[in-house]
Formats: structure tokens, C-alpha cells, sequence
């Protein structure tokens, strides 16, 4: 996935959509989805953490409300210092499942596909609810535990994984970090994120584009996907979007 949420792109998928070989809820993209929760949260001054925002922030300066203040935070120090230049207020370079080593607080909190690479999401989600002023929030999109394409990766090594990624999917081996899957469904999550003052945990089921390499695969996989989607059987979701106020 592509690090800087750009707006007004059109789905990867939609030509797939077309022609017939995915289903319609692949004709738009998961981070517009994103962008819409985020878009509610933005005004002036607003003051924003992005974990694991890496060597691209998740939202461009560009795209920024007035007098902003975004803060990038990644365990690596190197993928921040990739960043073009201007790209953030303050680069942090700290792991996610301990408490934020800045005394600052912030209105929202953004990490897109970043807490399914965390140790622990209890301490992560602890540090994040610390990190926030009340009724701030947290807008995260993670990768479910279950996902087909999650159950896999979980079964190789690493350097399978992204062999496998970049020669079959094209994906860019720099994009590609161990994953843990730690409390990665949402009954999970929504225990863990108990003292929060309101939650929301949007699934999605959108696999199917680690199975376009092969039409049998793809097919056979959609077979499954479609009947999970239908009986909206959240544990088994590819994808969570979390909305969660302090
Ligand atoms: C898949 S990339 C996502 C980066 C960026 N948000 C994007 O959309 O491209 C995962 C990022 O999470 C960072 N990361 C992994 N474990 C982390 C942790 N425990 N704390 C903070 N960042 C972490 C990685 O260094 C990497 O930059």
C-alpha cells in the first residue's frame, strides 16, 4: 500500500471490478475510507500523531488544516529520515507499544497498516490513549489476524513472505515489515480498547488482490471471501478501520 494517502485516485481494483473478476465492494479504496473519518476531525491547530507514518507521512503537508501540527513517530529511525524533507513538525523515532518519550498530547492519533507489525497492541493502545487529550481520537487501519493472506505470511518466514510479495503481487520490497498480528480481530480489539469512551471498528473483506496472480486461486478464494462478506463474520475480516475517542 502506498504510503502517503493520495486523494482522488481510483481504486487499483477497479479494472479488475469491471472486467467481472472482483466483486463491487472492491471499487473503492480502503484509505478513502480512512479519509473520510480523518476528514471529520480536521480543523484549524488540530495537533496529530501519525505512528509508524515511516519514510512518507500518511497525510501530505499539502493536505494539511491551518496551523497543524503533525508529529511522525516510527521505531525506525532510518525509514524517517527518508522522508522528503518538510514532511513533519517532529520526527520521533520510538516504538509504538511504549509511551510516547515527548511531553506532548494530541488531538488525533493516525496509523494506517502499521499495529498488525506491533509486539503488543495492549501496550500500543495504552501508550496511544495516553498520548491523547480527552475526546481526542484514533483513527487506525490494520490487517486482521485471520485474513487468508495474514494466516500465510504468519506460515513463512519473513524473507519468503517478501519474496513471495514482490516476484508474485509487485509490491516494493521496502514496504514490506515483519508482521506479529498480535489482537489483530475485533473481538479483540474491542476488549482492549474497553475504557475508551466510544468505539468503532469497521471490517473489511478485501483479500483479493494478493490472489490476482492466478484466476483459479482468485476464483476459489472469492468463493470464501464473498460468503464471509454476506454473513459479515467480523472475526474472519482482512482489514479493521478503528474510530476510537478517548
Ligand atoms: C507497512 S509500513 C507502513 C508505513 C506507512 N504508515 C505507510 O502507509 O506506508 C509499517 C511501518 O511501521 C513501522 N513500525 C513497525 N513496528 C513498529 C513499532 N513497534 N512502533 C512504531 N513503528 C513501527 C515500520 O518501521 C514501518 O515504517
Amino acid at each position: 500500500m502506498s504510503p502517503t494517502i493520495e486523494r482522488d485516485v481510483p481504486a487499483e481494483e477497479l479494472g479488475h471490478v469491471r472486467s467481472g473478476h472482483l466483486p463491487a465492494r472492491y471499487d473503492h479504496r480502503l484509505q478513502d475510507v480512512f479519509l473520510t473519518q480523518l476528514d471529520r476531525l480536521m480543523r484549524p491547530g488540530v495537533r496529530i500523531l501519525d505512528v509508524g507514518s515511516g519514510r512518507a507521512p500518511t497525510i501530505p503537508p499539502a493536505d494539511r488544516p491551518a496551523g497543524c501540527r503533525y508529529v511522525g513517530t516510527d521505531i525506525d529511525a532510518d525509514e524517517l529520515a527518508a522522508a522528503p524533507p518538510g514532511s513533519y513538525d517532529l520526527e520521533v523515532a520510538a516504538d509504538a507499544t511504549k509511551p510516547l518519550p515527548i511531553d506532548e498530547r494530541f488531538d488525533v492519533i493516525l496509523s494506517w497498516q502499521v499495529l498488525e507489525h506491533v509486539d503488543s497492541m495492549a501496550s500500543s493502545l495504552s501508550a496511544f490513549h495516553a498520548a491523547l487529550d480527552d475526546g481526542g481520537t484514533l483513527v487506525a487501519q490494520l490487517s486482521g489476524s485471520r485474513a487468508a493472506f495474514a494466516l500465510l505470511s504468519r506460515a513463512m518466514p519473513h524473507r519468503l513472505r517478501v519474496l513471495a510479495m514482490t516476484r508474485l503481487l509487485g509490491h516494493a520490497d521496502e514496504e514490506k515489515f515483519p508482521t506479529r498480528y498480535d489482537a489483530c480481530t475485533d473481538k479483540e480489539l474491542r476488549a482492549l480498547l474497553g475504557q475508551w469512551s466510544k468505539v468503532e471498528i469497521i471490517p473489511f473483506y478485501r483479500g483479493g488482490s494478493y490472489f490476482l496472480f492466478s484466476r483459479p486461486l482468485l476464483r476459489a478464494y472469492l468463493a470464501y471471501e464473498n460468503t464471509i462478506a454476506r454473513r459479515d463474520v467480523r472475526a474472519l475480516a482482512t482489514h479493521y478501520l478503528v474510530v476510537a475517542t478517548r
